[in-house]
């Protein structure tokens, strides 16, 4: 079978299990609360019948802990869990050896505005975008963005430029997951789809003065 004739019930589990993987994306996540057998099955079903094409590998088929934690709990596990996955997930935010957090807010724009990369259709080895604008407003230019995160808009003019406030940013960026164990926002420096320097220009796009999320 080929990733482009799937039967009926392989798209309906897929489609059910895109929500739980992706979260965020469903308008209302506590509508669908699949049981562990749902998506035993489901992932089975994307296991045999999804075939790798270019950069689409499917060793991102594979959970990890913090995963499994959210699915089993559509997203809601108990305080106490929470708050263990969320340190394990702090430890491991590799903060830049040079100290320094801030790169060029004009790079930074450019990957926030870029859904590139990753997919099937993108070439191997071109950097990833940041995808950011599918998800959070960033500036009044911007004719459309998403809003399953809140608007950063103004997020440097209201937070200022404090050395506590850069680390909290790029270590959002790096892993949100760390701050908040089963947020929908994707764990960009944890699972190397952005590199140390792209975090840094997006650091800069947040909270520069001069960056157009700011004026
Ligand atoms: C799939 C949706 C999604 C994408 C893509 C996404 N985010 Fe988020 N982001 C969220 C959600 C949801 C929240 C709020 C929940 C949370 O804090 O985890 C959030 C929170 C944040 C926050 C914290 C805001 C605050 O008030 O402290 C920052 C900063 C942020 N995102 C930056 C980014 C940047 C930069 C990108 C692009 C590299 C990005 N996000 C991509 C969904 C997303």
């Amino acid at each position: 079978m080929t990733t482009y004739t799937k039967s009926p019930l392989t798209v309906a589990l897929a489609l059910g299990l895109t929500t739980v993987l992706l979260g965020g994306c469903a308008t209302d996540r506590s509508a669908y609360n699949p049981s562990p057998d749902v998506i035993k099955n489901a992932m089975a079903a994307f296991k045999r019948d999804f075939d790798a094409k270019g950069s689409a590998s499917l060793d991102r088929l594979n959970t990890d802990k913090l995963q499994d934690i959210c699915n089993a709990t559509n997203s809601k596990p108990s305080p106490d869990m929470a708050a263990v996955v969320e340190r394990e997930q702090m430890a491991a935010i590799k903060l830049p050896a040079d100290g320094n957090l801030l790169g060029d807010w004009k790079a930074g724009e450019k990957l926030a505005q870029s859904g590139r990369g990753m997919t099937w259709s993108d070439k191997t080895g071109i950097p990833n975008g940041g995808n950011c604008y599918n998800c959070h407003q960033l500036s009044p230019q911007e004719l459309s963005y998403g809003t399953i995160g809140p608007s950063l808009l103004h997020f440097g003019k209201i937070r200022g430029n404090s050395p506590e406030i850069q680390k909290y940013t790029y270590s959002k960026i790096y892993n949100a997951k760390a701050y908040n164990a089963c947020s929908a926002m994707p764990r960009f420096g944890h699972s190397s789809a952005l590199t140390e320097a792209q975090i840094k220009d997006l650091v800069a796009l947040l909270l520069d003065p001069q960056s157009p999320v700011n004026k």
